[in-house]
């Protein structure tokens, strides 16, 4: 019944790994979930009010396909604020249901099959499925050791073929925060070679250490610089839905017919709610107060890391993500990942399909407390210990 497209199109590997979770915790096993890619922490409750605000003064009919012009203004405004970009709301800014939905409305507004989308690896995993599902093909082009991106290799990688450059920092799985010379030097590869740079800058407000560098300080719009954002990981609100695309006219007003003939609009409500997220001075102090938890648990699990045997790790400044690298046991990302949980009920995402990461494994602390921190790091280091001993055996 199905087409060759979505027969061939792999299941996402985060949601997939979930399920098992879920079906062991069914039969009764604490699992510990690490694999978690959200904050695990209660929307702002001003944002949750706006909503239903918004709902009684009946924000519940269809919308704008492009999206609330309150919230496209609120999004050009941040822009020039943050970052000086001097954005047109009907022009440069669409609103869509989720980032991850943006970043398919725009691969499927540009791509022609045969197409080419080069992934700055490790990257975050739907990257390239989302190129396959809208008729493009995923080339990775891996960063170095520690994980910085390789710009030589970048320009090696062009062709004809290259329609797109997707980058994301701070980044998904590593929590490495790209510089202001890496954006350039990437900005100014995809520039000179007419390719649109696609900046998933979704985990802008959670840093540690050192600053967001915006994509659009180095390229307009207009000389292709997309950058997709959301409301899921700075204000908690994944189950919200909600993101939007900055980009040049011609691709917004692409995407605007992509949203005419699919879902129609975001709901109302949802994006008044997004529009005092981004506007009202509470948001800020809901950000820091969840930034600094974050930064709290990545010091613990740093630690708590480190000291174990045969793992090489890199301290994350942003983000809710550890990529280690596991040095000794000859066993791939998804065996360790799946003997992890089986034996150990402890939840983490393999390193594979991150960009072919096969000695790596994610672990978020996005949604975890501190007693379970404790028994995670305990777990881990039976496991590793025992894995150690069965290849030395
Ligand atoms: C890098 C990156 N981009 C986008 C998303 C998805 O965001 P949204 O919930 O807005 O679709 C995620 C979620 O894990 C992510 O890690």
């Amino acid at each position: 019944m199905l087409s060759e497209k979505i027969r061939t199109l792999p299941e996402s590997a985060t949601l997939r790994a979930s399920e098992r979770a879920k079906e062991l915790a069914a039969k009764g096993v604490k699992v510990l979930r690490f694999d978690i890619g959200e904050p695990g922490f209660d929307t702002p409750a001003h944002i949750v009010e706006a909503a239903y605000e918004a709902m009684r003064k009946g924000l519940t009919h269809y919308g704008s396909s492009r999206g609330l012009r309150e919230l496209r203004e609120a999004i050009c405004q941040k822009f020039e604020e943050e970052y000086g970009a001097d954005l047109d709301p009907d022009d440069n800014v669409i609103i869509a249901p989720g980032t991850k939905y943006a970043i398919y409305a725009i691969l499927e507004a540009i791509l022609n099959p045969g197409d080419e989308v080069l992934l700055l690896s490790p990257c975050w995993v739907s990257y390239e499925g989302i190129t396959l599902l809208a008729g493009g093909k995923a080339r990775f082009i891996s960063s170095n050791r520690n994980f910085r991106p390789d710009v030589e290799a970048l320009k090696e990688g062009m062709s004809k073929r290259v329609k797109a450059i997707i980058i994301n920092s701070p980044n998904n799985p590593t929590g490495v925060i790209f510089d202001e010379r890496e954006v350039k030097a990437i900005a100014e590869v995809a520039h000179d070679e007419g390719a649109l740079l696609i900046s998933d800058e979704i985990y802008e407000k959670i840093i540690f250490e050192g600053k967001h560098v915006c994509a659009l300080r180095f390229m307009s719009p207009e000389e292709g610089c997309v950058v997709v954002n959301g409301f899921s990981k700075a204000f908690a609100m994944t189950g919200w839905r909600l993101g939007y695309v900055v980009g040049p006219k011609e691709l917004i007003a692409g995407i605007n017919k992509i949203m005419q003939q699919t879902v129609s609009c975001v709901p109302p409500f949802i994006q008044w709610a997004g529009y005092v997220a981004l506007t009202s001075p509470k948001s800020e102090e809901a950000i820091n107060e969840m930034v600094m938890e974050l930064k709290r648990r990545r010091d613990i699990l740093y630690e708590g890391l480190r000291s174990l045997k045969g793992l090489r790790l890199i301290k994350p400044k942003g983000a809710f993500y550890f990529f280690p690298e596991v040095e000794k046991p000859d066993i791939s990302s998804v065996d360790l990942a799946n003997y992890l949980l089986e034996r150990y009920a402890i939840m983490v995402v393999p390193g594979k399909p991150f960009g072919g990461y096969d000695k790596h494994i994610r672990i978020s602390y996005g949604a975890v407390g501190d007693v379970e921190i404790k028994e995670f790091l305990e777990r881990l280091r039976k496991a590793l210990e025992e894995i150690e001993g069965k290849s030395a055996s």
